[in-house]
């Protein structure tokens, strides 16, 4: 579903971009918008791409060690980003709050409400019914889609809805995350165990 976004809107991270090009002329270099199915009812929401990662693949959670990590657990429980797999697996797309890599993979408050609206559009375009919120960057800026709407704090394991999106947080699994112990595979795929439920439960994956 993925097509390619024109963004000069955030000097630095253009600046970033245009550095990047001649550091690493193989990588995409540019803003990295969602992957996978749509209206399959979930839509999973990171952070920002990282260099090495979704700044070079062009796919969010891509080639990095966040990414290997997310997709070996995702695939583990039966979630594919692609048609096609089990009649149980449940189809997913993913997507990042901010689209271009940030200094240090963190954005400035202004760089995430010039991206706002790129994300706005996305949640419009896929219609998810859940959304996995890694981070609190990506629990906020929800939020801010979401117009603040029973505004709620992140919390590593909330499951809450605001009208009818149900809305599930998780540590990101950055590989500090992981490396600290801050986030094991245990706590994501018990996450992804909820998520799986909620659909059992009648949210239907096409
Ligand atoms: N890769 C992404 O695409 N997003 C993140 O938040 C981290 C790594």
């Amino acid at each position: 579903m993925a097509s390619k976004l024109e963004c000069i809107d955030c000097k630095r991270l253009v600046m970033l971009r245009k550095e990047n090009t001649v550091k690493f002329p193989t990588y995409h270099n540019n803003p990295v918008v969602a992957h996978g199915l749509r209206k399959t009812g979930l839509l999973i929401l990171g952070l920002a791409p990282g260099l090495h990662g979704a700044n070079a693949t062009g796919l969010p959670f891509n080639g990095d060690y966040a990414g290997k990590f997310l997709n070996q657990c995702l695939e583990e429980k039966g979630f594919r980003l692609s048609e096609g797999g089990s009649s149980t697996s449940i189809g997913y797309c993913i997507t990042n709050v901010v689209k271009c890599f940030p200094p240090s993979n963190r954005p400035l408050q202004s760089e995430i409400n010039n991206c706002i609206k790129y994300l706005k559009k996305e949640i419009l375009f896929v219609q998810p019914k859940i959304v996995l919120c890694l981070g609190v960057v990506a629990h906020d800026g929800l939020m801010k889609v979401l117009k603040g709407k029973n505004f709620i704090k992140f919390r590593h394991g909330n499951l809450f809805k605001v009208g009818q999106l149900l809305i599930v947080d998780s540590y990101h699994p950055s590989k500090l995350n992981i490396l600290t112990g801050r986030l094991s595979r245990e706590m994501f795929s018990t996450i992804l165990t909820r998520i799986r439920k909620e659909f059992e439960k009648g949210i239907r994956s096409e």
